[in-house]
């Protein structure tokens, strides 16, 4: 089905977990882009719906809740409060934002379950998982540690060892804990429903390979590999005591895993908006489904939950899933649990009145192909560069003028010059360039294209210079000024879905009541001769260097306290023998060849001259060196472990980094160079 016929435009944003506040790399990747489509649909006159709550079930929900000593739900009110209000705060145009512990989304989850159910969609299965026997209960694979059987990592996850990258489950671990109690888990029988993704396969290889090539390359390439793969059944259900209980027989003690009940949510918040309507927005062929998320869900939003929806039968599928990479903060990875964020609520608090700011600094700089970098100091550029010198500057000059000049009254316009035909023309393009980059999630460019309006303001003012005719040329200055509070008008409608803020304040400014609506972007006759217009004010304040330092000090202080807290965690391991540490042969060797490990981002394979004739080690290191500054420096290994594959390479042991406090791994050398093979002792 072509755009054009769609009805009605349903647009669903990513569940944030109510287990933290939201960040920019949220805002970034999923919220301010899914604000701007919905308000840029609102703005044309289209039928459309933004669609929020946020995700309170899962098991760093309950483990966090156990931390602290109080339920989960106590959790969740907190955090789900604090999102609200923040995206509240920010502009985020939600017309719904709800939340999955409510009623309605207990009852719709569990009458989709049970319709799965019912219709045999599911196939129960028998497996032994790990159960802690002093916490009584069994553990997810996140809270199963132990070490990593490819690089002995002795601290990976049941899931993943973040050391090597490789994906893991629970029972691969050597020596597993329990996150919980730190106890020895037992295998135990349990059983669960699992959602059969492999009969669904081929359908979905037809439908988003050969159906929807147009989606995000990002995108289409994950779905493609994980189709590529083969789909396997997926558990829908979990051993654990938070979250919507398994709505059948026999199911004591068990509940939907929150990823079967999470997207579920779209629907029910949809329900709860409109009790009566709700399914002509997602049953009706002529609804077009969009899913805003973060690349981290798209397996969730293009495989499994499709694969939900089309089990369930009646449902539409989505049209576009414009999924966004990662925003990094300052270089480093955002990290709730480091505390390395922008936190939305914290920014509101800290920059009152600048919301617009950040929706520029964050759709400027987009994750849109790739991760992006949020710093403090881009965040000061653009607002001093772009904001407050082109797009402020504009909308200052032109209200100023026409105040100091005709007594802030729209002057009338005279005969146009060539010039003024050509600037119309290029603002008149903007509304095209514009709808096509919005149309296609291209937010950055559609940014661009909205200053762009703004440039062509400047420029015209800057080339005409008003201010020199009016003593030989009053009825030019009316007719140059007339022109720039058109172009002024038109960044009115441009600028409302990125910058609602500004944009309001603009109206107020030009005294004008009712938005223009979309379809008159490119028109100069917004405002009429003789209207009288509103106090020119600023519509953006430099921001001065005191205060983009004070926030830099604030992420040091940040950097300092983990890397303190990181000394703090890491106790000194039981004693051994003296034997057992005799049994370790380590060595010195010579680095002959290093390089990166293809379609593996944090593998460095070595060849090292171990003076016994050579040998491969395959080391996680690659974040945090270039291959080339180790060729040639001495590294110790361990020489005597067992050869492991990584990656299809044997590793012929282990070279030793020590782990700085800031998790940076530096690898250890001799003092001086020795004979390659020289043992440690
Ligand atoms: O990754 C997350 O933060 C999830 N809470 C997103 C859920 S999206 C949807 F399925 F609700
Ligand atoms: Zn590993």
């Amino acid at each position: 089905m072509k755009d054009q016929q769609f009805k009605r435009t349903l647009i669903t944003t990513a569940l944030p977990y109510a287990n933290g506040p939201v960040h920019i790399g949220h805002l970034a990747g999923v919220y301010v882009p899914a604000d701007i489509y919905a308000r840029y649909l609102r703005l044309r006159g289209r039928d459309c719906l933004l669609i929020g709550g946020s995700d309170e079930h899962g098991v760093p929900i309950a483990l966090k809740a156990k931390a602290e000593g109080c339920s989960p739900q106590e959790v969740v009110d907190r955090y789900h409060n604090i999102i609200k209000k923040s995206f509240e705060g920010l502009g985020i145009s939600f017309d719904i934002y709800s939340r999955t512990t409510s009623e309605m989304h207990r009852q719709t989850a569990s009458e989709f379950f049970r319709k799965l159910y019912e219709k045999g969609e599911f196939v129960e299965q028998t497996s032994e998982q790990y159960y802690d026997e002093e916490a009584k209960q069994f553990l997810a694979d996140r809270y199963i540690t132990g070490t990593c059987p490819h690089c002995s990592n002795e601290r990976a996850y049941g899931d993943q060892c973040e050391a090597c990258g490789t994906s893991l489950n629970a029972t691969d671990l050597i020596n597993p804990r329990s996150a919980i109690s730190g106890s020895a888990p037992v295998l135990r029988e349990t059983k669960h429903w699992y959602l059969p993704l492999d009969k669904h396969e081929a359908f979905l290889k037809e439908w988003i390979l050969e159906g929807h090539k147009e989606w995000k390359s990002n995108v289409y390439g994950q779905c493609k590999s994980w189709l590529d793969m083969g789909l396997q059944p997926r558990a829908v259900s979990r051993d654990l005591d938070w979250g919507i209980p398994v709505p059948v027989e026999g199911a004591e003690g068990k509940v939907l895993y929150v990823w079967f009940d999470a997207p579920i949510g779209y629907i029910s918040n949809t329900k709860e908006l409109c009790p009566e309507t709700w399914e002509t927005w997602w049953k009706s062929e002529d609804t077009r489904l969009l899913h805003f998320i973060g690349k981290d869900n798209i397996v969730f939003h293009c495989i499994v939950f499709p694969a939900m929806l089309r089990a369930e039968g009646s449902f539409i599928l989505p049209e576009n899933v414009p999924a966004n990479e990662f925003l990094n903060l300052e270089g480093d990875k955002i990290s709730t649990s480091r505390n390395w964020a922008v936190w939305l609520h914290e920014y509101l608090e800290e920059f009152p009145g600048k919301q617009d700011v950040l929706r520029y600094v964050l759709t400027a700089n987009a994750p849109e192909t790739k991760d992006n970098d949020f710093t403090w100091r881009d965040f000061q550029a653009r607002n001093n560069n772009e904001l407050v010198a082109i797009f402020g500057n504009f909308v200052n000059r032109a209200l100023v003028l026409t105040h100091k000049y005709f007594e802030g009254v729209v002057p009338s316009r005279g005969e146009l010059t060539d010039y003024d035909r050509q600037t119309i023309e290029e603002f008149a393009a903007v509304k095209a360039t514009l709808e096509h980059q919005l149309e296609t999630f291209h937010f950055r460019e559609a940014l661009k294209e909205a200053m762009n309006l703004a440039r062509i303001g400047n420029k015209y003012l800057a080339d005409t210079e008003p201010w020199k005719l009016a003593k030989t040329d009053m009825p030019r200055v009316a007719s140059i000024l007339n022109l720039a509070l058109q172009i002024t008008a038109n960044l009115a409608i441009a600028f409302e879905p990125f910058l609602p803020f500004s944009a309001t304040k603009l109206m107020a400014m030009l005294s004008v009541e009712a938005p223009f609506g979309w379809d008159r972007l490119g028109s100069t006759d917004l405002l009429p001769e003789g209207h009288r217009l509103g106090t020119p004010e600023l519509l953006f304040e430099k921001l001065e260097d005191n205060v983009i330092e004070a926030q830099i000090q604030k992420l040091q202080a940040t950097k300092k306290a983990n890397e303190q807290a990181a000394h703090r965690a890491e106790p000194i391991a039981a004693p051994i023998d003296f034997e057992d540490f005799l049994k370790l042969d380590i060595r010195v060797g010579t680095v002959l060849e290093c390089e990166k490990v293809p379609k593996a981002d944090k593998l460095l394979r070595f060849r090292i001259d171990d003076g016994l004739g050579g040998r491969t080690i395959v080391s996680g290191i690659a974040k945090h060196y270039q291959p080339e500054e180790l060729v040639g420096k001495q590294v110790c290994f361990i020489a005597n472990l067992p050869p492991r594959k990584l990656k299809g390479i044997d590793s012929e042991g282990m070279i030793l980094s020590a782990e700085g406090a800031d998790g940076a791994l530096k690898v250890v050398m001799p003092s001086a160079d020795v004979a390659p093979g020289s043992q440690v002792k």
